[in-house]
C-alpha cells in the first residue's frame, strides 16, 4: 500500500470549561490523499474548528496520530512543527486578517517576507497570485479600500504565497453573501486544480460543500459519513 499523504488516526480532544467536559473530538480518522479538495461540513459547534486546528499542527488533541507523507506529526518537537506548518501548510480562516498598513501585494507577500525571502522576488510572486485571484487592478489598495471578497480573495493568494502542499480554510466564505461566496469556492477549485495544492475547507453553507468533490461531515465527535459527489467543473 502507498503512503497516504495525510492521514489521522482516533484523535481526541476535550475542553474543560468552568468545570464542565466537552468531549468535541471522540475518535476522527481520516485519510486525505494528495490533490484532493475535500470539504468539511456539520453543526456550529460540531468540532470543525478544533479538528481544522489539529489537522494545522495549531492545536494538539489529548491523542490520536497524524502522518503528513508518511512522517509522524505529533512526533516532531516544536521546532519541527513550526518548520512543518511554515513549509507545508496555508492557512485561510473565516476573518482575512490582512495588515491595514501594508498593500494587498504587500499583504501576499507578507509570510515570505517574514522568511526573509528576496523581496522583489516575494513581490513578483505575490503580483502573480493576485493575477490568479483575479485582483491585479487591487495590487496597491490596503484593506480598507477592498471590499470583503476581495480581502479574502487577497488572504487566499496570501496563503499560497509559500507554496504550501496543503490548505486549509475556515469558513472562508462565512462573512460574504452567497453569490461572492461562490466565487472564492470557485477559485478554490482552480488553485486545487492549477496548483495541485490539497485543500480541506470548513463550510457549513451544504450547497458550497457540494460544490467540492469530496464531503466530510463532523458529527457526534466523529466524521461520520465522507461522499463522494460528482466534481463540478
Ligand atoms: N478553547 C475552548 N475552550 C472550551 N471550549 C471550546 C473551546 N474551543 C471550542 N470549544 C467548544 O468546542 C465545541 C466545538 O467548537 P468548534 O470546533 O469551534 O466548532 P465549529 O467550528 O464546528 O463550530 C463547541 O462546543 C465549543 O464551544
Ligand atoms: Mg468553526
Amino acid at each position: 500500500m502507498s503512503t497516504p499523504f495525510l492521514a489521522v488516526e482516533d484523535i481526541f480532544k476535550t475542553y474543560f470549561l468552568r468545570g464542565k467536559r466537552i468531549d468535541v473530538l471522540r475518535g476522527v480518522s481520516v485519510t486525505i490523499e494528495k490533490g484532493e479538495l475535500v470539504s468539511l461540513v456539520g453543526a456550529s459547534g460540531s468540532g470543525k474548528s478544533t479538528f481544522l486546528h489539529v489537522l494545522g499542527t495549531l492545536d494538539a488533541p489529548a491523542a490520536g496520530r497524524m502522518t503528513f507523507e508518511g512522517r509522524s506529526v505529533f512526533d516532531m518537537n516544536d521546532a519541527e512543527v513550526a518548520e512543518f506548518r511554515n513549509r507545508t501548510i496555508g492557512f485561510v480562516f473565516q476573518s482575512h486578517f490582512l495588515l491595514p498598513e501594508f498593500t494587498a501585494v504587500e499583504n501576499v507577500a507578507m509570510p515570505a517576507l517574514i522568511m526573509r525571502k528576496d523581496r522583489k522576488e516575494a513581490l513578483k510572486r505575490a503580483r502573480g497570485l493576485l493575477e490568479r485571484v483575479g485582483l491585479s487592478h487591487r495590487a496597491e489598495h490596503k484593506p480598507g479600500e477592498l471590499s470583503g471578497g476581495e480581502s479574502q480573495r487577497v488572504a487566499l493568494a496570501r496563503a499560497l504565497i509559500l507554496e504550501p502542499a496543503l490548505l486549509l480554510a475556515d469558513e472562508p466564505t462565512g462573512n460574504l453573501d452567497p453569490a461572492t461566496g461562490e466565487g472564492i469556492h470557485t477559485l478554490l477549485r482552480e488553485v486545487n486544480r492549477d496548483l495541485g495544492v490539497t485543500a480541506v475547507v470548513v463550510t457549513h453553507n451544504e450547497a458550497l460543500a457540494r460544490s467540492l468533490p469530496r464531503r466530510l461531515r463532523l458529527l457526534d465527535g466523529q466524521v461520520i459519513a465522507s461522499e463522494d459527489v460528482a466534481a463540478q467543473a
